[in-house]
């Protein structure tokens, strides 16, 4: 299997599962716990179909969107993911160079293997910066220096991490951070040794956001513990405003899922929210962001942008969460299995489906413009 065999999301899942040593592959796949919520993400979409209209003489397609005072030339960006050049050697290198030829968003994430000044001064697409909140008030105001003085356009802060996700396959292969190639699971790496290889020739791995300022001599950690141990469970609604406040821009809180929550973004100055439940791989059992997105938007639509992540795979997801009323949607996987599996090609090969994907299912709807999607198209089974 190659890349140009690759056609769909379960193509690209299905290249990277061979190319990956299984820690790796299973880091990207799994979810928390029972994985429930990561597989009703997906499956959310399947409880309303799409109406589409005929005769409108669609011509010419625009699927850009404006969210967060960025203009994106498609409505889906790479959400902010860590670790990247484990899953390929150029790692986040190589998403941000498709995100910023496709025109749309892309994120450091703190735990970024390559450094967000770097990024931001290769290209110049529209950038976020994800931001964890350490325990450490030294380290974030550093981090948030960092990206003020990169000049990112959005800070986008991550609330649904002040414990880790229960990972449990990461609990059975040892994936790591910082990483290593550790003895048990040397076989593993030994049937890959194309990505060995890659991983041992290139830079050598590093957090560069953090890497100043957290000390992981005591060995590798589990992401989980990470967050446990390193992230702040006390960080509160008055420490986010201040942040708002301190930034003053774009700022953007990722991994909202209540209507409380959403009004609260509000009235403390964010511009945008994330619906998220960060792929399933947070709170299993908790909803999925489609089926919570209709009354975010009723409450806060008009206030904030509302933009939505977890679970999309299709064009046609994309625009069942258009209809629905967010103003953008993000993905992880969608580019994640892409990059492991070849990667820029494979990323922009993946926003080249997506987009391709997009412009075709709006073509059949009738519409040219995505501020024509509406909830007259959808119904509810
Ligand atoms: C491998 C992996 C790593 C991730 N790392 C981060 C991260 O560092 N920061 C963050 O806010 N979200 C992170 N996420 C969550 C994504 O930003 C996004 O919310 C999620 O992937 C959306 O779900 P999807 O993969 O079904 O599209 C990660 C997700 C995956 C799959």
């Amino acid at each position: 299997m190659r890349l140009k065999d690759c056609h769909s999301f379960s193509d690209f899942r299905e290249l990277a599962r061979r190319r990956l040593p299984s820690p790796i592959f299973n880091y990207i796949d799994g979810a928390a716990d029972d994985e429930s919520t990561y597989d009703r993400n997906t499956k959310s979409f399947e409880d309303c179909d799409l109406v589409p209209s005929v005769l409108r003489g669609v011509e010419n397609i625009d699927m850009s969107v404006e969210i967060l005072g960025q203009k994106l030339e498609m409505p889906i960006y790479c959400s902010p993911t860590a670790l990247q050049r484990v899953f390929h050697h150029d790692g986040e290198n190589a998403v941000a160079a498709a995100a910023d030829k496709y025109g749309t968003l892309f994120g450091v994430s703190s735990l970024g293997t390559v450094s967000l000044s770097e990024v931001r001064k290769q290209y110049s697409g529209p950038q976020c910066y994800q931001f964890y909140f350490h325990k450490d008030r030294e380290l974030n105001q550093v981090m948030l220096e960092n990206a003020k003085n990169a000049k990112v356009d959005v800070m986008m802060l991550t609330v649904d991490t002040i414990t880790g996700g229960n990972r449990e396959r990461d609990l059975k292969t040892g994936f790591s951070i910082p990483f290593k190639l550790s003895l048990s699971g040397i076989t593993q790496f030994a049937i890959k040794p194309m990505w060995a290889l890659n991983y041992l020739t290139h830079k050598k791995f590093s957090l560069p956001q953090l890497d100043d300022h957290v000390d992981m001599s005591d060995g590798p950690i589990s992401i989980g513990r990470y967050f446990t141990e390193m992230l702040d469970p006390c960080l509160n609604w008055d420490d986010v405003a201040k942040m708002v406040e301190y930034w003053d821009g774009q700022f953007c809180l990722k991994g909202v899922m209540s209507v409380e929550d959403a009004k609260k973004a509000v009235d403390i100055g964010c511009t945008g929210i994330v619906i998220s439940n960060h792929g399933g791989r947070q709170l299993d059992g908790s909803r999925s962001p489609f089926d919570q997105l209709s009354e975010i938007v009723d409450a806060v639509g008009d206030d904030i942008d509302v933009i939505m992540d977890s679970g999309i795979q299709r064009g046609t997801h994309v625009l069942k969460a258009l209809s629905m009323g967010a103003k953008a949607v993000g993905g992880g996987r969608f580019y994640l299995f892409a990059l492991a599996a070849a990667g820029q090609h494979g990323v922009e090969r993946a926003l080249e489906l997506m987009k391709s994907e997009i412009e075709r299912d709006m073509r059949l709807m009738g519409v040219s413009s995505v501020s024509e999607l509406n909830r007259e198209n959808l119904r509810f089974r």
